[in-house]
């Protein structure tokens, strides 16, 4: 997204031409000492800022509601209070009874964190000015609003002109501001949307309600990598990290015909995945296609290609495709996975087992080499995978670089006719 211009961002320019002509800097005057950021307390969340929190820098963090945001952030407070960083929450969304109660479960209800219930934008505005917390969370951004402008609280006009001026604040007293806003269902940012250029970095929380994981991934940022993930666990104490995250997202046991195992790149880190798939005959004229976690347009498409490239007769079946544990597969190397599960589903080998794989899959029915084999490879090793099949050329690649390790088993595959017929083959012949 294009970035808005200064004038944008930092408020609308006084009226008149100014007094006299700005100097500009010569770049060398400029010091640009690395500031020190705040951490937040929570390793995974400083991870995604890039390191923690930066003085005077506006972080979005958006999430649909339950998700965890409140829970997130309040975390982070307390840890921050509990080391004399100066906080200050705006709850506009909870009263501070309901904090109050959340702390409790958390743990840390005899905190000195500062809580403010507001919702009147300039007065949120002045209380940053007078306390000028070092850290401060405005929880929610959509349920600030201002008299002045003539729409209701949650509308874009409000939430741009809360945003314009807490930035300003914020950037004029070296505040860290954390703004939370709501994400609908649909996932349209009735809100967030419109600040992402306005703010320095985006974060989004993710995950299944009824499912423990949550990961946080960066959208934006001006500090940090992009698309890094953090990964944490809802508890009954709040959030916990998870620093090791690779296969949180298995299920438990052995890997089922119907199944199968990807290795997907989350910014530095690799996840296992695991896509599940069921093939029924169908009975309706038109055939249901349901995907859980998978682009459902890309599963089509993979559907066709095994439909006419390796023969099988999908066209009249019910496809029914999930990814466990709530993950979303954007990762073009889930292909081959999600091809793979619904072979074996299709072919209903109750004694069957599931498969690990990557590769991305063409119109062509060609199963295409991607970026990172090493480290995928790597994971579904460490996680005792015996056999994986890759693309031709991570397998040459792999080859090269290390060497496969003991027990583990590469099956380069150049098509998905090939790449079926290893999956179909092998679970009736044993
Ligand atoms: P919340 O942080 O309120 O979500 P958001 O601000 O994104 O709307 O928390 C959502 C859910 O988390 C809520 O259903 C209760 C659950 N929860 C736990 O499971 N354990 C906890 O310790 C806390 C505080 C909440
Ligand atoms: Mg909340």
């Amino acid at each position: 997204m294009a970035e808005a211009p200064a004038s944008e961002r930092t408020g609308p320019r006084s009226a008149g031409p100014p007094a006299a002509a700005p100097a500009p800097l010569r770049l060398a005057e400029v010091s640009a000492a690395a500031q020190a950021r705040v951490g937040t307390g929570l390793g995974e969340f400083d991870r995604v800022l890039g390191g923690g929190l930066v003085p005077g820098s506006l972080v979005l963090v958006g999430g649909e509601p339950g998700v965890g945001k409140s829970t997130l952030l309040l975390q982070a407070l307390l840890d921050m209070e509990a080391r004399a960083v100066s906080t200050l929450l705006i709850s506009g969304e909870e009263s501070a009874a309901q904090v109050k109660l959340r702390s409790v479960r958390l743990g840390g209800d005899n905190s000195g964190l500062r809580l403010l219930t507001e919702t009147q934008t300039d007065l949120v505005a002045a209380s940053l000015e007078q306390l000028k917390p070092a850290v401060c969370v405005v929880d929610s951004v959509q349920t600030l609003w201002s008299p002045e402008v003539g729409s209701a609280p949650g509308s874009v006009a409000q939430i741009r002109d809360a945003t314009a001026q807490l930035l300003r604040v914020a950037k004029d007293n070296g505040i860290a501001l954390v703004l939370v806003g709501h994400v609908t269902k649909e996932g349209e940012l009735a809100g967030p949307r419109v600040l992402e250029h306005m703010v320095d970095a985006v974060l989004s929380f993710e995950g299944e309600r009824a499912q423990p994981f949550r990961i946080l991934r960066a959208v934006k940022n001006r500090f940090g990598s992009t698309n890094e993930v953090g990964v944490f666990q809802m508890g009954e104490q709040g959030l916990e990290e998870v620093s090791d995250p690779a296969s949180v997202f298995l299920e438990e046991g052995d890997l089922r015909s119907g199944s199968a195992v990807v290795p997907v790149l989350e910014g530095s880190r690799c996840l296992l995945a695991e896509v599940q798939a069921l093939v029924a005959a169908g009975n309706l004229a038109v055939p249901q296609l349901v995907a859980r976690g998978v682009d459902r347009n890309r599963l089509a498409m993979i559907v066709a290609v095994l439909n006419r490239r390796a023969r099988l007769p999908l066209s009249k079946c019910d496809i029914f495709v999930n990814v466990a544990g709530g993950l979303v597969l954007e990762d073009p190397a889930a292909d081959l996975a999600v091809a793979l599960a619904i072979a074996s589903a299709w072919q209903d080998g109750a004694d069957g087992h599931g498969v690990a794989a990557f590769g991305e899959v063409s119109l062509t029915g060609k199963v295409r080499y991607v970026l990172h084999g090493e480290k995928r490879i790597q994971e579904l090793a460490r996680r005792g995978f015996p056999q994986i099949l890759v693309p031709g050329r991570n397998a040459e690649e792999f080859a090269r670089v290390g060497g496969t390790p003991p027990g583990l088993r590469l099956e380069a595959v150049a098509d998905i006719a090939q790449a079926v017929r290893q999956v179909t083959t092998r679970s009736s012949g044993g």
